[in-house]
């Protein structure tokens, strides 16, 4: 029996929650969900958006899956994600992203992972309004965590088999903090035999969209890694299948890239195709190697049915999309 945090989210994250919690259980994983809730509801009850519980529970169990959590623009509380990241030290970022069966795309073959450091950079919130008509945010890049992503990025591609690693900067411009990512990914890189590829930031999405398969995988600090990362979600299919995992030393929260879609939420509308690939690779990441495969399999046998919800261009709701997989386990 595992002991995992389940993080359900706002928007329409219980509903992907609910989803995979049934597909889990229909693969008889004896999995013990410690449930757990954040974000702007939890104000109104707890006065903060992230309760000291909910770390207390991820630091127990180690590992958390995790729904979208509603952050408010321009004012507001901090970001759940960025600070829970931030907490449990979830250094790296892992964005796998490949075509998956009878998704409709632009390419063909695309197979990248996005590796982001999750840490540092504009995304530290290091802010100040220096009068009304100025405010300015700092980019802080520290030779330490550039060259601990740097070595995760390398061991990643060394055990999963990839053939190099493809540095991504604006080093040109921003030439002592993406400078110094630069520097101690080329520094992490001569104890790899795998080659190191150096490219700057917008020729990279050019050549992303022009041709993703030259790829194959992509370290980058925060910031870009966040805006790359959602692009290659649009080369296979959209924010409803793109799935990601923060990971540090001690703890993992697996997590789908794409937000809590206000838009759709209580609708039965949402793809949880995301959700339930991030829970896949939390399953391989505990070990559950083979039912991770059996329902990534029956996954796949649902879209190649042609069984897709409607920002796959289907017709299907959530709850009937998870039933045609359950029924294919
Ligand atoms: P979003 O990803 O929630 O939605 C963008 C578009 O994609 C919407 O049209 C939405 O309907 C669609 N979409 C997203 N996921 C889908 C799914 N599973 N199935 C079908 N359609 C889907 O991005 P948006 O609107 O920028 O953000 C909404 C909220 O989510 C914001 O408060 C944002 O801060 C938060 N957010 C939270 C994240 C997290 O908890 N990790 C990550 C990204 C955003």
């Amino acid at each position: 029996m595992y002991n995992i945090t389940l993080i359900k989210g706002d928007g329409i994250g219980p509903e992907i929650s609910d989803s995979v919690l049934e597909i889990l259980k229909s693969a008889g994983l004896g999995i013990n969900w410690d449930i757990q809730t954040a974000g702007a509801d939890v104000i109104e009850t707890e006065g903060v958006p992230l309760p000291q519980r909910v770390l207390d529970s991820v630091k127990k169990n180690k590992v958390a899956l995790k729904s979208p959590v509603t952050t408010p623009i321009g004012k507001g509380f901090r970001s759940v994600n960025v600070q829970l990241r931030k907490e449990l030290d979830l250094y790296a970022n892992l964005r796998p992203c490949y075509n998956l069966p009878n998704v409709k795309t632009r390419y063909e073959d695309v197979d990248i992972v996005v590796v982001r450091e999750n840490t540092e950079d504009l995304y530290a919130g290091i802010e100040r309004q220096i009068d009304d008509d100025m405010a300015e945010s700092i980019k802080r890049i520290t030779r330490t965590a550039s060259e601990r992503i740097a070595k995760f990025a390398f061991d990643y591609a060394v055990k999963n088999n990839r053939k190099f690693v493809t540095v991504v900067t604006k080093a040109n411009i921003c030439k002592l903090s993406d400078g110094l990512f630069l520097e101690s990914a080329r520094t992490v890189s001569k104890n790899y035999d795998l080659p190191l590829k150096e490219i700057l930031v917008d020729n990279c999405c050019m050549q992303l969209v022009q041709n993703p398969n030259q790829f194959d995988v992509l370290l980058l600090p925060n910031l870009y890694g966040d805006i790359v990362s959602d692009l290659c979600a649009g080369l296979i299919g959209g924010l409803g299948v793109a799935q990601g995992a923060n990971i540090g030393s001690d703890y993992a929260v697996f997590e789908p890239v794409h937000g809590s879609a206000p838009d759709i939420a209580g609708q039965d509308k949402a793809n949880p195709t995301a959700m339930l690939m991030s829970a896949i690779e939390m399953l391989s990441y505990i070990g559950e190697t083979e039912a991770a495969k059996r329902i990534k399999s029956a996954l796949f046998e649902t879209l190649k049915d042609d069984i897709k919800t409607a920002d796959l261009g289907g017709d299907k709701t959530c709850s009937e999309f998870t039933k045609a997989i359950i029924k294919r386990l």
